[in-house]
């Protein structure tokens, strides 16, 4: 095997005042573009080059760092507003739940980003493993002090299939296996001493501009009354009403475990219906970044590509590059996790302000 930790990046946040003391030592992060702090760079990036220039990481550190925004992601207010002082990040954007073969085996396997999908990932946790803790019970001592970050992850096993062509009927059997094998990570790393796992469930992709473009439609009745395409914020919806079931069975068979859904829908949905109200000026549904069309994504020309130019005030858009959010967007979708009534059960951490 030829991975090598260097693309397991960790990060560490700046512990700037002492008190209070941290309640955890340190989070492990799993997922895709929601939750890539670099990774995908680091292995090279070759299907998506851009995000190792500017305009992506612009807003806040003024150079790209390989998020998939102009700043940062929910991860980065998380794990700032809980001051973590250690924390291992082996989320991949273009990662799926689903390992690779299955996208191969059907075909569309050429157009994933990154075969690193959920299960490499965990294999790369275990690897790591042996280099915190020796015995079972050691390894269980140090995970229950840490926190565990499951996704978001299953939206890109929906996204390329999607935009090879396939339908929402077709998409809807693959659910059940994506919403398994997020269960099951979920599952392994509670195995290895995970207590406490945050599990996102996906977005309203309906809302999203890449959607809005390319599935776009004159029936008016496709649409609800944010501009946003009812029948895939369906799908999304569907997708996360069976992974809410499938945790709660995981609670029922860990009941010493704390298993928090986080709901990306519902705290997204809210600046998609009142945009105004948090200071999405220049509305939802248009992307900051891109190369032209009535929701700035044109394929031709994507951010950070020639004929594409970003906005000049990202904060007043929610949609940073056609398919990933501003930092405006996930800081809002971070304080609605943290602060507010999007996670199930409640996290119990210091709230985050507007920093
Ligand atoms: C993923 O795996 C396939 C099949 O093994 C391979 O052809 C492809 O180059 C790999 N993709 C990446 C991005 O490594
Ligand atoms: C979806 O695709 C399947 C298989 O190609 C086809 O039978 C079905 O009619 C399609 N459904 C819709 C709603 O287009
Ligand atoms: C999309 O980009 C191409 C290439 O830059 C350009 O020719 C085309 O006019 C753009 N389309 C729209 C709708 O702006």
């Amino acid at each position: 095997m030829k991975i090598t930790f260097l693309f397991v990046i960790a990060f560490s946040t700046s512990v700037l005042c002492s008190s209070p003391p941290p309640k955890y030592d340190s989070i492990f992060s799993f997922g895709d573009s929601l939750a890539d702090t670099g990774n995908f760079l680091l292995s090279g990036a070759l299907k998506f080059p851009v995000i190792g220039n500017l305009p992506y990481g612009e807003t806040f550190f003024h150079r790209a760092t390989g998020r998939c925004s102009n700043g940062r992601l929910v991860l980065d207010f998380i794990a700032k507003g809980e001051k973590f002082e250690h924390g291992v990040n082996f989320a991949v954007a273009g990662a799926t739940a689903l390992d690779a073969k299955f996208f191969y085996d059907r075909k569309i396997g050429p157009i994933l980003w990154t075969n690193d999908s959920l299960s490499v990932q965990l294999g790369w946790f275990n690897k790591l493993k042996s280099t915190l803790c020796s015995t079972k019970e050691d390894c269980a001592n140090y995970f229950k002090r840490s926190l565990f970050l499951v996704g978001e992850i299953g939206g890109n096993d929906y996204n390329y299939p999607f935009f090879a062509g396939g339908n929402i009927t077709q998409l809807m059997a693959m659910v059940p296996l994506v919403v398994e094998t997020i269960a099951a990570a979920t599952s392994m790393l509670i195995e290895e001493g995970a207590v406490e796992l945050i599990v996102p469930g996906n977005l309203p992709i309906g809302c999203n501009s890449v959607y809005l473009t390319l599935f776009r439609t004159s029936d008016k009745a496709a649409y609800d009354q944010n501009g946003c395409l009812k029948a895939y914020n369906t799908f999304s919806k569907y997708h996360n009403s069976q992974l809410k079931l499938a945790l709660e069975k995981l609670r029922q068979k860990y009941p010493h475990a704390k298993i928090s859904y986080a709901d990306y829908y519902g705290a997204a949905k809210r600046f998609f219906h009142a945009p105004h109200h948090y200071g999405f000026s220049d509305g939802t549904l248009v992307a900051c970044c891109g190369g032209g069309g009535p929701y700035n994504f044109n394929n031709s020309a994507r951010c950070g590509h020639i004929g594409s130019k970003a906005c000049l005030d990202p904060k007043a858009f929610a949609n940073w590059d056609g398919v990933h959010l501003t930092e405006a967007a996930y800081r809002h979708i971070s304080m609605g996790l943290v602060n507010g009534p999007f996670t199930s059960p409640p996290l119990t951490f210091s709230p985050i302000n507007a920093f």
